[in-house]
């Protein structure tokens, strides 16, 4: 006898805007998969919005969990009750549960970007060599400190304005921040490099980096999907360097969440990697 699972309540992920999110894609392939009907939902708050009273709502509704999205993360980080230590370290929340009426914030970005270069190298030399990271937005933050945690020795960080990295240099054991015009000698020796600025997005001028410096055999990580293939990630692979492309972190950022609400890591299957593709408009 095949047991249906317990039913879950209603999942979402909220933005402003929200409508051009691939959450509900992922997340709705793994609920199918589970045979559960509930539905994952993409769902806007205005940011002119009381945020915590609209979360309120969502639990009256019977959401049971919900991810988060530009440009809530930090707002939702002060709107719960309580946070995990990967959120309290951020001062941002990209997944809450809905438990009692209470709010649980959590962030996976960091671990999701990790678990996404684990795939591609499980040796995990790089977490032994210098990085460089490029940029000091959001998604940055969350990089850097799973770079901490993960006990990579060396954290080159630049950025377009220096003082923003500055900003972020207690993130991190060993964060060394360098001018953005010192890139190319920066990325010398370096066993990972990963761009998290909008540099290269379809409609954003292209990076321009030298990568031949790099150690050999070293990743190269663009966290831009639009394009998949990013004018950085092509220098890369024409250098003979490992590539780890966007849809890493988006994938794996998902899957952690979605454990956190129904207690199973799904499966990232190249079917929902298909999936994604088609609704990019990219190939491998
Ligand atoms: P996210 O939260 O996704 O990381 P973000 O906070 O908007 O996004 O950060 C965008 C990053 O891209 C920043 O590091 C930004 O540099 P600044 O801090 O100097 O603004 C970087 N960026 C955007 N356009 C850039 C450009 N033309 N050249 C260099 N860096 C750029």
């Amino acid at each position: 006898m095949t047991l249906s699972p317990q039913p879950l309540g209603r999942l979402a992920i909220i933005g402003w805007p929200v409508s051009h999110s691939r959450s509900p894609l992922i997340h709705n392939y793994w609920l199918a998969a589970q045979g559960q009907s509930a539905r994952y939902e993409a769902y806007p708050i205005d940011p002119q919005d009381d945020f915590r009273a609209a979360l309120l709502d969502m639990a009256a509704a019977g959401f049971i969990g919900a991810n988060v999205t530009v440009p809530h993360k930090e707002a939702a980080f002060a709107a719960m009750d309580e946070v995990s230590a990967a959120a309290q370290n951020l001062g941002a929340v990209n997944t809450i549960s809905f438990q009692n009426g209470r709010l649980i914030g959590d962030n996976t970005d960091g671990d999701g970007f990790l678990a996404g270069l684990q795939t591609v190298t499980p040796n995990q030399d790089w977490q032994k060599t210098p990085a460089l990271i490029l940029g000091a937005g959001g998604a940055a933050r969350a990089i850097i400190a799973a770079l901490g945690r993960a006990g990579v020795p060396d954290i080159r960080l630049v950025n377009r304005t220096r003082a923003k990295a500055e900003a972020l240099s207690d993130l991190a054991a060993h964060i060394n921040i360098g001018d953005w015009q010192d890139r190319d000698g920066l990325a010398e020796g370096c066993g990972l490099l990963i761009n998290t600025t909008s540099l290269g997005m379809a409609g954003q001028p292209p990076l321009n980096m030298v990568v031949q410096g790099l150690q050999k055999n070293a990743l190269v990580s663009d966290i831009v999907y639009t394009p998949l293939h990013t004018p950085l990630l092509r220098a890369a692979q024409a250098g003979g360097f490992i590539c780890v492309d966007g849809l890493g972190m988006l994938l794996n950022q998902a899957a952690l969440s979605f454990e956190i609400w129904t207690g199973t890591r799904p499966d990232i299957t190249p079917e929902l990697r298909g999936l994604l593709l088609a609704d990019l408009d990219e190939k491998d």
